[in-house]
């Protein structure tokens, strides 16, 4: 991490405009966005690349089926395209279009050189095309001697003049290189795959095409003006070209990449024809081709006949789009196929940001609040804590190398660790007893340790969730910058003096999936996004928030006697109560209430609980209500009848 001035050259593919984004996309587009950041964060002089493919024989088809020219259709979705990645905050640098004029020239430049090099050749190309895939097969790749080998659509029999890559000569360079390097491809695994792929033989690469005209010309020194290059080659050297290649070179400092990302169906041409090309060309080549695998929506692959493809702006704009960036990272290992639901996506937010980080941080605002009126100091946290801050510091020095090597899932799983320190400090230590016995000191040195777990996982977390990670962090008081990540990750310093802010929560619990679940029929609706307070009892509640009586009246609130009270083992947070509400048995109700209030004080004392409420399971053990209770900074507060009251009385 000490050379600051690294270049860090980041790239996504780019995306083919025949279609409108949906989460693969996202998808990939959020993972470099979060390595962009992250490398800016480290103080990396850092290049974000994403853009759109645009020629090709599919786009021209696409676009005459709309009675639109090409250009005019691929102007609209790459516009589209954009927009979302704007929408995102996606920190892209340059988003190149393949249709750019800069483009164009370099690709030519480019394949004047190869030329040049006496690695393109002419001849004649008879083979079987896949329009869909762009992609040429031999007779004995195909699926009953007619379907595409990777989508199954019938291919067409191509027989023309063709200019060939020598593909054929880089096999031995091709394998020296996976060999030597072994982290090229990740994951590792795919290495294999494709070494295996190699040493069954390359062919020489048709890279021209004669029977349309939607792509780049040759160069004019070619002299041949039939010929258009094959949308691959096209495609890849974006790359290169983004960066100024054949045409100013004006950021080809960049290169080589540090990561390229890619899914799984178009590394072949990445891991195989991309180095070929860059060799050809006498660059050097990417660190890293990493790729990751496909989504699926509810487990089934996601296609616009079965109106189930996940549209990434509605999961965002309903799901919040950090929680969503968090899930599509956390969810899969990198490299796997991932399953989107909207039950997997509303547990993460409930449990893992919800309760382990959002609660945290309240509680952390609350006890701060109250024991040292929000002025936070760590001068006494070593004294204290130094066991706990030298686990947190072991584990953020193992976490970093997790980000290149792709391990996004790990690295959040890490983080979590962090905050599991951080939870688990305050039932061990205890500081309200703390304060009950006037070691305030002590009470306020937990404060300050699990304050400064907060802001170290906050500077790590940032890239994955930069905007919710903005508001803990102003809570804390204090912006998380390279300034900040040397002082508190790389330095392992403590936050200076701080005044601590209330916020708002930051994961409110979901209770229902926000967004209607697709039906699988062609002719079914499109999913709406349904405003979030729209929930069982909509019919209930006005447009202007509002609920009649009979809303009110639906929930059976009750004055209960505590008759006995006591902890829960390994909770920090529950109490178990037995309560006689007026009923033939008394209730078991389990209490968050915990580091308010201690089990003896409660015993004889009077509550209002909610009577009505189906029973929960809370750590293995049911709950039949739910005891009222009012919170602020200052801590917690048990709603009480004010004089003492017949048990089962009902409140109204
Ligand atoms: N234009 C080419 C890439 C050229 S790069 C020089 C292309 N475009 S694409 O729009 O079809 O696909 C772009 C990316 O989306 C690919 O990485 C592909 O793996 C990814 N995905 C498409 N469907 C996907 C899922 N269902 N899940 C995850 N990613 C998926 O290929």
């Amino acid at each position: 991490m000490s050379d600051k001035c690294k270049k860090i050259y980041i790239t996504t593919p780019i995306y083919y405009v025949n279609d409108v984004a949906h989460i693969g996309h996202a998808y990939t587009t959020i993972i470099a966005d979060v390595l962009a950041r992250y490398s800016r964060l480290v103080g990396y002089d850092t290049f974000f690349l994403t853009g759109t493919d645009e020629h090709g024989q599919k786009i021209e088809q696409s676009a005459t089926a709309r009675g639109k020219t090409p250009k005019e259709y691929a102007d609209t979705i790459s516009g589209e395209f954009r927009k979302l990645w704007d929408d995102f905050d996606i920190t892209y640098d340059k988003f190149i279009r393949t249709t750019d004029e800069e483009h164009k020239v370099g690709v030519q430049n480019a394949f004047e050189k190869m030329y040049k090099k006496g690695d393109i050749y002419k001849g004649e190309y008879e083979g079987y095309y896949c329009v869909s895939c762009e992609t040429f097969f031999m007779e004995k790749q195909l699926i009953d001697g007619e379907g595409c080998p990777d989508c199954g659509r019938p291919t067409q029999i191509v027989k023309e003049e063709s200019y060939f890559f020598r593909l054929s000569q880089y096999e031995t360079k091709l394998l020296d290189w996976y060999k030597n390097n072994p982290e090229c491809i990740l994951p590792k695994s795919k290495r294999n795959e494709i070494i295996n792929f190699v040493e069954g033989g390359l062919k020489d690469l048709s890279i021209s095409r004669t029977s349309f005209d939607w792509g780049i010309k040759l160069p004019a020194s070619m002299n041949d003006d039939k010929h258009v290059m094959y949308v691959w080659l096209d495609a890849l050297m974006n790359y290169i070209t983004a960066l100024g290649y054949g045409n100013g070179e004006e950021n080809m400092q960049y290169w080589p990449a540090k990561v390229q990302l890619v899914g799984k169906d178009i590394l072949r041409f990445h891991a195989i024809y991309w180095p070929a090309f860059l060799m050809s060309l006498d660059l050097p080549l990417p660190h890293h081709i990493a790729a990751h695998g496909w989504w699926t929506r509810d487990g089934q692959k996601m296609s616009k006949s079965k109106g189930n493809v996940v549209n990434p702006k509605e999961v965002a704009d309903a799901y919040g789009l950090d929680a969503f960036r968090y899930f599509m990272l956390r969810e899969v290992p990198f490299g796997q196929d991932g399953d989107f639901s909207q039950k997997a996506l509303i547990d993460r937010i409930n449990s893992e940001l919800g309760n382990d980080l959002g609660n945290l941080l309240n509680r952390i605002i609350g006890m701060s609040g109250k024991y040292s009126d929000f002025k936070v100091s760590s001068k006494d946290v070593a004294t204290y804590h130094q066991k706990e801050l030298d686990q947190a510091h072991e584990i953020i020095e193992n976490i970093e190398k997790l980000i290149y090597d792709m391990q996004l899932n790990r690295y959040l799983e890490e983080l979590w660790k962090l905050l599991f320190i951080a939870n688990k400090s305050i039932g061990d230590y205890e500081p309200w007893a703390k304060i009950k016995e006037g070691k305030t000191d002590e009470a306020n040195a937990l404060v300050a340790l699990v304050v400064n777990i907060l802001a170290k996982v906050s500077v790590l977390l940032y890239p994955v969730m930069p905007e919710r990670v903005g508001k803990i962090s102003s809570s804390l008081g204090f912006e998380v910058n390279t300034d900040s990540y040397n002082k508190l990750i790389v330095n392992k310093e403590l936050m200076d003096d701080t005044t601590i802010s209330k916020i708002e929560p930051l994961f409110p619990r979901i209770e229902e999936p926000l967004l209607a679940t697709p039906a699988m029929e062609e002719s079914s609706p499109k999913p709406q996004v349904q405003p979030k307070q729209e929930e069982s009892n909509q019919s209930q509640i006005s447009e202007d928030g509002l609920i009649g009586i009979e809303a009110f009246m639906n929930v059976t609130l009750k004055v209960a006697t505590v008759v006995e009270a006591d902890e829960v083992p390994k909770s920090s947070k529950l109490l178990k109560l037995q309560v006689d509400c007026g009923e033939a048995q008394n209730r078991q109700i389990l209490a968050g209430i915990k580091e308010y209030y201690s089990a003896s004080e409660l015993v004889g004392t009077q509550v209002c609980i909610v009577a009505n409420l189906k029973p929960a399971k809370l750590m293995g053990m049911v709950s039949q209500g739910m005891i009222l209770a009012a919170k602020d900074e200052n801590g917690l507060s048990l709603i009480r009848p004010e004089k003492s009251t017949k048990s089962g009385t009902q409140i109204k």
